[in-house]
């Protein structure tokens, strides 16, 4: 009795310590973000938060129906996807330039292409946040700002290090192999299976009375295009009504998509983490998918570097070029070490799959 009394004291302490840093933080972020003088819009709990992550959007379903308070900036911004619903819609009401303050970071909104051409040329005056969890975005006292794309860069290694975790000199290697991938040929892979994906959706949304999975269908387009032009797999599209849905992921396009939907997830709760049998089940489907995709990885390495061995040209696919590419460096020092290899690979995929998804979506909404 006695000790059940002392945990939930203990557990009671650790929340009111948590949420009293919390405050002390986002009073501290907010108090620098005010200098600068753009619109500001003040969230009370970070989009990294781990725990947050596993909840947010429930908690942000069930808030809104709330009287009176269900209409704020918390039902507004405070969970991943907001962007989708709200498109441009907050740059109108506050301008091309404005400022999500919360108690992890601020996060600097920009939608002015002269502007943004400006960020991505300055490179050292905007240096990617390299640093898990970063400290506040926004750095007044070294005069720098950090910019934020949407994920924080260091718990992207979850398959190894890669071009979006590295910087310096390992970023220029990481960077001259990753270009070569990026040729003719596999542009001419990418055109003509992004020409039969969007001829097969179409063909699909034919026969429904109403299209209401837009941004479903543009998902399954881009990672079919990825995984033809990744891997060289390809697959038949499939609207989101006629998928079947599976608890398991069988292949490696239902691991890959299984990883990548939930790669949020893998990052913030870690690999180790999800392997622990006691999760419930949907936690242990998505660490068997991140195995499962692991292992095709390195099917495909080996594959690659048996059919190089013998003198055998493969596809022009991301992973053959990156393997052949890597291998004919004349120096050893800058070739990709095998997790370099499969860091690389899976950050294509991640960097391709969302961002062409989005683009997809709001072109077509
Ligand atoms: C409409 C689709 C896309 C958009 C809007 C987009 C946007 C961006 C942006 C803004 C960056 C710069 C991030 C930074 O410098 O910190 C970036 C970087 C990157 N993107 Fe994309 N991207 C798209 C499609 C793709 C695709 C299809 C791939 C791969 C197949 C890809 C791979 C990458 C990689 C590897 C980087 C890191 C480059 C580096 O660090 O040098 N992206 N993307």
């Amino acid at each position: 009795m006695a000790f059940s009394r002392a945990l939930g004291l203990s557990w009671a302490c650790l929340a009111i310590a948590w949420c009293v840093y919390s405050w002390v933080s986002l009073l501290r972020n907010y108090l620098i973000a005010r200098k600068i003088g753009i619109p500001l819009r003040v969230i009370p709990i970070s989009h990294g938060n781990p725990f947050w992550m596993i909840i947010d959007r429930s908690v942000a379903i069930f808030w809104r129906k709330l009287p009176f308070i269900g209409n704020g900036n918390f039902t507004r911004y405070c969970w991943r996807g907001w962007e989708v619903g709200d498109k441009c819609r907050s740059h109108l009401e506050m301008g091309p330039v404005r400022m999500h303050v919360s108690p992890g970071r601020n996060e600097v909104y920009v939608c002015d292409p002269d502007a943004l051409l400006e960020i991505f040329r300055r490179r050292t005056d905007f240096p990617r946040p390299l640093e898990l969890f970063g400290k506040s975005s926004c750095d007044l006292a070294n005069q720098r700002f950090f910019l934020l794309i949407s994920f924080d860069t260091a718990i992207l290694n979850v398959f190894g290090s890669n071009l979006a975790t590295v910087d310096g000199e390992q970023w220029k290697k990481q960077r001259k192999i990753a270009a070569s991938c990026f040729n003719e040929t596999n542009n001419a892979i990418v055109w003509s299976e992004s020409l039969s994906q969007a001829n097969d959706m179409v063909r699909y949304w034919n026969t429904r009375p109403s299209i209401s999975n837009i941004a479903d269908d543009s998902r399954t387009l881009s990672l079919h295009v990825l995984s033809r032009a990744g891997f060289g797999k390809s697959f038949k599209f499939q609207g989101h009504l006629e998928k079947v849905a599976s608890p398991v992921a069988k292949n490696y396009k239902e691991s890959l998509q299984m990883v990548l939907d939930n790669c949020v997830l893998i990052m913030a709760l870690g690999t180790d983490f999800l392997a622990k049998p006691w999760l419930p089940a949907r936690l242990r489907r998505v660490h068997h998918a991140y195995v499962a995709f692991q292992d095709y990885l390195v099917d495909l390495y080996e594959s690659e570097k048996r059919s190089m061995a013998e003198g055998r040209s493969t596809g022009q696919t991301l992973m053959s070029t990156l393997v052949r590419s890597s291998a004919a460096e004349a120096r050893p020092e800058m070739s990709l070490t095998e997790r370099e290899l499969y860091g690389n690979m899976f950050l294509l995929n991640f960097a391709g799959h969302d961002t062409t998804t989005h683009t997809l979506t709001f072109a077509l909404m």
